[in-house]
């Protein structure tokens, strides 16, 4: 399920950078390509040449009567690149402006192709090079003797030839620059995408994994109290003579078991409120010594049926600002666990104690402690360390997760540490 969510997160990123990589590649060539066509558009249409013929006899010195005095202005300067044919209304060759060395056949052959399609900007290979080339109509600029002047067509084409080699090669490089990087990139996002797409799956996977394992154990949790139930019920049903006080006993284990669920479904319902998005915490400033105090008092009864002696330095009077509420529930969870895991004649040590940023309770019981690699699961929902003791003891190992979820919303931390067969203490700070 996991594999089939990252490679879709993949497929998708890899589309969405593809596209875009695509779109910016294809607009570089495209302006580029615009760009070339447009400069050899440019030279096309400047190179063309207009004949100017004067007329009359008081004109300036050196001016030609009745000659060709202007010439390709820009066609000079392309000259080794450039070539023109003149031709007639029916294409034959009139005259051949040309600094290229190429034999007769070429320029005849050129002006054939040219003349044969006559639209304009077209291409053509000839002596191994591209040329594009533009056909215009020749025209002539008369200027009167009188200061008249006029522009008449002529029944002369111009069919100017610019060598594009060098552009078709520039633009070809560019394709197969752009192709090449195109490809070297994809496969760079594509591991770079992999990456991030393991990465954003991890998390989600873990996440999933342990809402299954929840769901699994708050099943079975519940499953023992159920056929405790369910078994005393049919004791009593098998004796439906016999009084309720008689059969008090089978009631009595039926308690136990609603207790137990009743517990259980506290709990689990105590957690998810606390992990809802929602939960709100409030930030009231309370009396942190009080409510420590309040915890003790609450379960007072429960140390001293086990004789276990209590010791402990609060500081009084020390303020906080958080939720009295939840603080004291994570403080009775600690104090509940101390109790229950301490051996009988026990001890628990209790402290307060405020720096200027932070308060810290810490709780240390005698005991069997905790065994080390067993220390990071303790805060794991249903973990119960030391299987062959904890059925004695009542508990769902749900008590430490709780506390811990809490403590993360306070903004707050909770650690342990143990020696075997000796201590367990937790500590567990809040910012002031
Ligand atoms: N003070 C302690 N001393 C020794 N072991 C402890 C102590 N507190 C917790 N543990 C160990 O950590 C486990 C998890 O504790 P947690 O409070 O989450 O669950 P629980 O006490 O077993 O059940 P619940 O709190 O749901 O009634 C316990 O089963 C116990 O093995
Ligand atoms: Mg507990």
């Amino acid at each position: 399920m996991f594999t089939k969510l990252r490679n879709k997160f993949l497929i998708l990123n890899m589309s969405i950078t593809s596209i875009v990589m695509i779109a910016a590649f294809a607009i570089i060539y495209f302006i580029t390509y615009s760009n070339i066509h447009s400069e050899i558009k440019r030279k096309l249409s400047s190179g063309s040449q207009m004949q100017i013929t004067i007329e009359g006899t008081d004109l300036p010195e050196n001016t030609q009567k009745g000659g060709t005095i202007s010439s390709v202005q820009n066609f000079s300067t392309d000259g080794p690149l450039s070539f023109s044919i003149e031709v007639d209304a029916d294409g034959k060759i009139l005259k051949v402006d040309s600094f290229i060395d190429m034999p007769d056949e070429a320029y005849s052959k050129a002006a054939a192709t040219a003349w044969s399609n006559k639209k304009n900007n077209s291409a053509i290979t000839l002596e191994g090079k591209q040329w594009q080339y533009a056909v215009t109509r020749m025209s002539k600029h008369v200027i009167l003797s009188n200061g008249q002047q006029y522009t008449a067509d002529e029944n002369k084409y111009q069919i100017l030839f610019l060598d594009v080699t060098e552009s078709d090669k520039t633009l070809f490089q560019l394709l197969t620059t752009l192709l090449f990087v195109g490809l070297i990139m994809l496969f760079v996002i594509f591991l770079i995408s992999l990456y991030f797409a393991n990465r954003a799956i991890k998390p989600i996977a873990e996440t999933w994994e342990k809402q299954k394992q929840f769901v699994a154990d708050a099943s079975h949790e519940l499953k023992t109290p159920l056929s405790i139930i369910n078994a005393n019920y049919d004791a009593l049903l098998a004796n439906q003579e016999e009084t309720i006080k008689s059969q008090i006993k089978w009631l009595g284990y039926i308690k136990i078991g609603t207790d137990r669920m009743a517990t259980l479904i506290n709990d689990l319902l105590s957690l998810a409120r606390i992990e809802d998005v929602n939960f709100e915490t409030r930030k009231m400033p309370f009396n942190m010594s009080n409510v420590i105090h309040d915890v003790m008092l609450s379960m007072e009864a429960a140390r001293i049926e086990k004789r276990i002696n209590l010791s402990h330095s609060v500081v009084p009077d020390v303020i906080v600002k958080g939720d009295s509420e939840r603080v004291k529930q994570v403080v009775t969870i600690l104090f509940d666990n101390a109790i229950k895991y301490t051996n009988d004649n026990g001890q628990i040590e209790i402290s307060l104690r405020k720096s200027k940023r932070h308060v810290k309770y810490h709780i240390t019981n005698s005991g069997k402690g905790i065994a080390k690699q067993d220390l990071p699961k303790v805060f794991d929902r249903f973990y119960r360390a030391d299987p062959s003791r904890t059925h004695e003891i009542v508990g769902y190992g749900l008590g430490l997760s709780i506390a811990k979820t809490i403590a993360d919303r306070l903004g707050g931390e909770i650690h342990v540490t143990s020696v075997e067969n000796d201590c367990t203490t937790f500590t567990f700070t809040l910012g002031v």
